[in-house]
């Protein structure tokens, strides 16, 4: 029964994104759908919606225009983020900013963020604040980030908050609306929201170690970058425990991607994300049994085996 409603919200969120981007102006259109028709793997959407479930919900039309509103803030951090990362290839395509131009492609982050708005507006209060502050988060996490890679002061604390604020804020804020929709008892809520954080930095840690050791074709994007900027986990590490990386300026990145591989610190990130994915699991002790429980924390799994 679960299973039928999961995969009827998800292709209902499918749905909205498409139609909510429509427009009459061609390049907003164009490439709003370029980068949401390019695929993703609907991670967000998929917490939103599970959490709703798993925390007693039964009607998922309630939850879907927050689940794609969550995809939709998801995929113009996407669109902006390519900017700053100088990165060509997304889902597997052409980033918006390579095929449309910097002019086109911030505009077309703006307009996918106001679309948020619109997806929003119906849930009132505490849904918008809670989407506002998961904002809010995201992009200090996004600044934080460029901060301390230009001023070379990466270290592991600081990784830590980054990657809380730019990736697990999301994840949070769709387990906190999935389980407040459902009605679910404050203890619920809180479980849910412990899940998800600890999934969005078992994910952003994963992602970190795959753009060191990932196949760019599987994953739709360029390896290295975060690497070139020194910004992933990796630069956070060190090399062996050594000082953090602090400058690739003069470093050609595929050796450096080759000494971390051979350097332990991939395996460094890959206990972390094992711990982070165990706190996730656990925190679902106190949510009942349900196929959306077992959908979650199979999810965990996904995350911590993806290769893309
Ligand atoms: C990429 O997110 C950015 C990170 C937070 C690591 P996803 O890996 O969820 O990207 P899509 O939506 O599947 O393309
Ligand atoms: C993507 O971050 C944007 C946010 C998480 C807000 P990253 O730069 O780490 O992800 P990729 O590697 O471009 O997908
Ligand atoms: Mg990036």
């Amino acid at each position: 029964m679960e299973f039928k409603l999961i995969a009827e919200g998800l292709r209902a969120v499918e749905s909205i994104l498409r139609t909510t981007v429509d427009s009459d102006i061609k390049a907003l259109h164009d490439a709003s759908h370029h980068i949401i028709s390019s695929g993703g793997k609907r991670v967000r959407p998929q917490v939103a919606l599970l959490t709703y479930l798993a925390a007693g919900g039964d009607d998922i039309q309630t939850a879907v225009p927050m689940a794609a509103a969550l995809e939709m803030v998801h995929t113009a951090t996407l669109v902006h983020d390519d900017i700053n990362d100088h990165s060509n290839t997304r889902r597997g395509k052409v980033t918006v900013h390579v095929k449309w131009g910097r002019t086109f492609a911030l505009l077309t982050g703006d307009y996918l963020f106001t679309k948020v708005y619109e997806l929003m507006a119906p849930y009132g209060t505490p849904y918008n604040g809670i989407m506002s502050s998961a904002c809010i988060r995201l992009v200090e996490g996004e600044t934080l980030q460029a901060t301390v890679a230009k001023a070379g002061t990466m270290d592991a604390e600081t990784y830590k908050t980054i990657i809380s604020r730019k990736t697990a804020s999301l994840f949070e804020a769709g387990a906190e609306m999935g389980a407040l929709l459902a009605n679910a008892d404050d203890a619920v809520v809180q479980a849910l929201i412990s899940y998800a954080h600890n999934l969005g930095l078992t994910f952003q840690i994963v992602d970190d170690i795959l753009d060191i050791v990932g196949d760019p074709e599987k994953m739709g994007k360029e390896v290295g970058l975060d690497l070139a900027q020194t910004r992933g986990v990796m630069a956070a590490e060190g090399i062996d425990g050594a000082a953090p990386i602090t400058s690739t300026e003069t470093e050609d990145v595929q050796e450096m991607i080759a000494q971390l591989r051979d350097s332990g610190a991939v395996e460094i990130a890959r206990m972390q994300a094992v711990e982070v994915a165990n706190r996730a699991r656990t925190a679902l002790d106190l949510v009942a049994e349900s196929p959306a429980k077992e959908a979650l924390l199979t999810l965990v799994d996904m995350v911590m085996d993806r290769d893309k």
